[in-house]
This record gives C-alpha cells, sequence and structure tokens, in this order.
C-alpha cells in the first residue's frame, strides 16, 4: 500500500498490458493506471473505484487496511467506467458504505448501473465531515471532462484527487512524480491534454482559476490515472494554463500520404525550406503514425502542411482522420496550407484545404500541386513553399 500521507493511500491498479483506450480511440502505448485512494479516519472513505478489471487488486489492497464493512462512503468523482467498473462489487461488499457524487454523477451512476442506490449529492462549497477534525470538500468539474466530473479537496492534508484532470496514461511501480521520468511523464500529460480535454480548454482556464482563487494549499494532486504530483504540483497547474491557450510553438508538422514517394520526396523539400526558414519541423506519413501521437505534435504546433496524392479525386484516405480529430478536439491558432503529387486529376491539395479550413486552420499560401514526379525546378518550388510557410509561422 503507498502512503501519500497519514491515514491517506493509494489503493488503485496498474494495467501494464492496455494499449487502447476508449475503445480503439487512444493509444496507450506506455499501460494506465487507475488510481483509487482510501481516507482513513473516524469514518473511512475510498475515493474512486477502478475498471472492472482491475476490481480483484481494488479489493485486495482494500483488504489490506480495512474491513469492507468498515468504509463508510465511496465516493464516484466520475462514473466512467475505468474509475466506476467495480462498483456494483464494492457497493456488495462494503455493506455499510454510502456513495457519493455529483448531481450529474447520481444521474450517470443510475442509468449505468440500473441499481437502488442511496447517493448522496453533492456539489462545490459542499463538505463531508469524516470525524477527528478531517473534512473532505467537493468541487464541481463539469466538462472536465464529463458532465458528471468532480474534485475532492482534503484541507489539513491539501490534497486535490482530480480524477481525470492532471492524469496521463502511464503505469509505473512509483507513482509520484519526484520518483520517474519527468519527460515521459510531461509527454503522455501533454498527449492526454491534445487527446482528450482540448475542447474544453475554456472551461478547463476557468476551473483552474476558481481553484487558485480558491487560495487553499496545495501538497499533491492524485489524479485518477498515472503519476501523482506531490513535487512542485503546480507545475501541472501551470502547464493546464498554457495548453488552455492553445498557443503552438513555432513549430510545422508535415503529414503526408504517398503512393509512390513522390508526395514524400515533395515533403522533404517541404522540409528544407522551413529549414531555411530557421522552424523546427516534425514530418510524419500519416498513414503509418499512430493518430494520437501525431495529433499531440500537431497540438503543440503553430503550422500544419498536409499533402497526399490524389486518388478517387481526392487525397489518400489516412488524411481523413487526422483532420477531423483535429476539428473534434477543436485546436485553435494553427495556420496550415497543402500539397500533393498527382497523375490525371490533382484535386487532393484542394480537397485538403477544405478539410483543414472547416478545422479552423488558416490557409496562408497556395497550395502546391505537381504532376507526376518533381523535377529539379519543382523540388526548388517546394523548398520555397516551405521557406515562405516558415516565414509566415515565425510572424505569427
Ligand atoms: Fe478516465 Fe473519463 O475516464
Amino acid at each position: 500500500m503507498t502512503k501519500l500521507k497519514d491515514n491517506v493511500y493509494w489503493v488503485g491498479a496498474r494495467d501494464w498490458e492496455v494499449k487502447q483506450f476508449h475503445g480503439n480511440e487512444y493509444s496507450t502505448h506506455r499501460g494506465t493506471s487507475y488510481n483509487a485512494y482510501l481516507v482513513m479516519g473516524e469514518k473511512n472513505v475510498l475515493i474512486d473505484t477502478v475498471a472492472a478489471s482491475a476490481t480483484p487488486i481494488l479489493l485486495k489492497r482494500l483488504k489490506d487496511h480495512v474491513d469492507l464493512c468498515d468504509i463508510d462512503y465511496v465516493i464516484v468523482n466520475h462514473a466512467e467506467p475505468d474509475h466506476a467498473g467495480s462498483l456494483v462489487t464494492i457497493m456488495e461488499q462494503c455493506t455499510n458504505a454510502q456513495i457519493i457524487a455529483s448531481e450529474k454523477g447520481v444521474e450517470s451512476i443510475t442509468e449505468t448501473f440500473h441499481k437502488d442506490w442511496d447517493i448522496k449529492t453533492v456539489g462545490t462549497g459542499d463538505e463531508l465531515d469524516i470525524g477527528g477534525g478531517e473534512k473532505l470538500q467537493f468541487i464541481n468539474a463539469t466538462m472536465l471532462h464529463w458532465p458528471d466530473s468532480m474534485f475532492t479537496y482534503m484541507p489539513g492534508k491539501n490534497i486535490l484527487f482530480s480524477n481525470d484532470a492532471f492524469g496521463q496514461h502511464l503505469s509505473s511501480w512509483d507513482i509520484f512524480n519526484d520518483e520517474v521520468d519527468t519527460c515521459e511523464l510531461q509527454q503522455e500529460a501533454l498527449k492526454y491534454y491534445a487527446n482528450i480535454l482540448t475542447p474544453f480548454s475554456k472551461m478547463v482556464t476557468r476551473k483552474l482559476d476558481e481553484i487558485v482563487e480558491m487560495n487553499v494549499p496545495l501538497d499533491i494532486i492524485a489524479p485518477a490515472h498515472g503519476i501523482i504530483w506531490r513535487e512542485d504540483p503546480m507545475q501541472i497547474v501551470n502547464k493546464y494554463y498554457e495548453w488552455a491557450k492553445g498557443e503552438g510553438k513555432d513549430r510545422v508538422v508535415i503529414a503526408y500520404n504517398t503512393m509512390y514517394n513522390a508526395t514524400k520526396e515533395m515533403a522533404e523539400y517541404i522540409g528544407f525550406g522551413l529549414e531555411d526558414a530557421g522552424v523546427d519541423y516534425r514530418l510524419y506519413n500519416a498513414s503509418s503514425t499512430d493518430l494520437n501521437d501525431l495529433l499531440t505534435q500537431i497540438f503543440e504546433s503553430k503550422g500544419v502542411i498536409f499533402g497526399a496524392s490524389t486518388i478517387n479525386n481526392g487525397p489518400l484516405v489516412s488524411l481523413y482522420p487526422v483532420i477531423k480529430e483535429m476539428q473534434g478536439l477543436k485546436y485553435i491558432n494553427k495556420i496550415g496550407a497543402t500539397f500533393g503529387s498527382y497523375g490525371w486529376s490533382g484535386e487532393s491539395p484542394k480537397v485538403l484545404e477544405e478539410l483543414l479550413e472547416d478545422a479552423k486552420v488558416e490557409i496562408v499560401q497556395d497550395n502546391l500541386n505537381i504532376k507526376y514526379r518533381a523535377n529539379e525546378e519543382e523540388l526548388q518550388q517546394c523548398i520555397d513553399f516551405g521557406k515562405s510557410f516558415g516565414e509566415k509561422v515565425l510572424k505569427k
């Protein structure tokens, strides 16, 4: 059992094997963890549960510390199955426990589990006295990232149990941020934000403001996935402020797909032009790159250049989901341009432009469309295209 502070323990489960999350919507190369926490005292409180598959692990960790009949409350900060999947078993075995959830949480719990549970509804400002001078406070966190999401704060111990917010899909034997590889942690935290939270960035900023204005001491941020922020926990709050602005770096992502490498060659020469402009760039074949990793790179960049050969009067298909995801995730403040090679009709760059505009990307220069394979003069056009785009990125 892992101690956060006196009488506060991590009782979660590591999942090294999960490689896809939300169905197949989110790649989890480093696995994940389902973090649940036990607060012990005059009243014993379980904060969140775990995915159904990890229920035996949660039960074992709980029983190491407490008789299940002595658990008084189960706080459900969020009822998505990765956190509430073991709720039925927990409620069967913790026979004296009452569930606590937000108003929307009551709805999602009721309509997911169809059980006749007596659930206590709480919202921002409500407190739960757990005896011994200890209490828990609740903060609605609607749309961070579900309507039912809620934070639980423990004054005195100064711990914020933030559920999905500030989490990462990262499994590790060590659970505190001062014990793990900082680069991996930052990378997974960014990927999590870029692939889950960006549509709600305005609400993220408002919620962060609310928490900061509460002016409460914060020693630990304990999310429901991944690593617990113990050393300088405000670092992840400040990162969320930064990411919520949606301002990318002076960097460009070139995402392409190619049939016989003519478009790939164009992509490489466009990259040379970006280098000439002094702009950092990343180049990916969208058909062989993990979608969520690619989106993370796009989220971090001011510029996107999309290119594909033309087939069936449009671009090769792997570019479509990338742009659709950018649209759904509501990425902002990006400039873009398109290119491609063709043999017959050559619609790809134009279609890509239209798709990018639908995703709120500002197209800042004419597309570059080259028949068959570029000759020397056309390769120079690719370099000029990249240089011109890079200069626009630096001015943005
Ligand atoms: Fe980790 Fe919204 O579930």
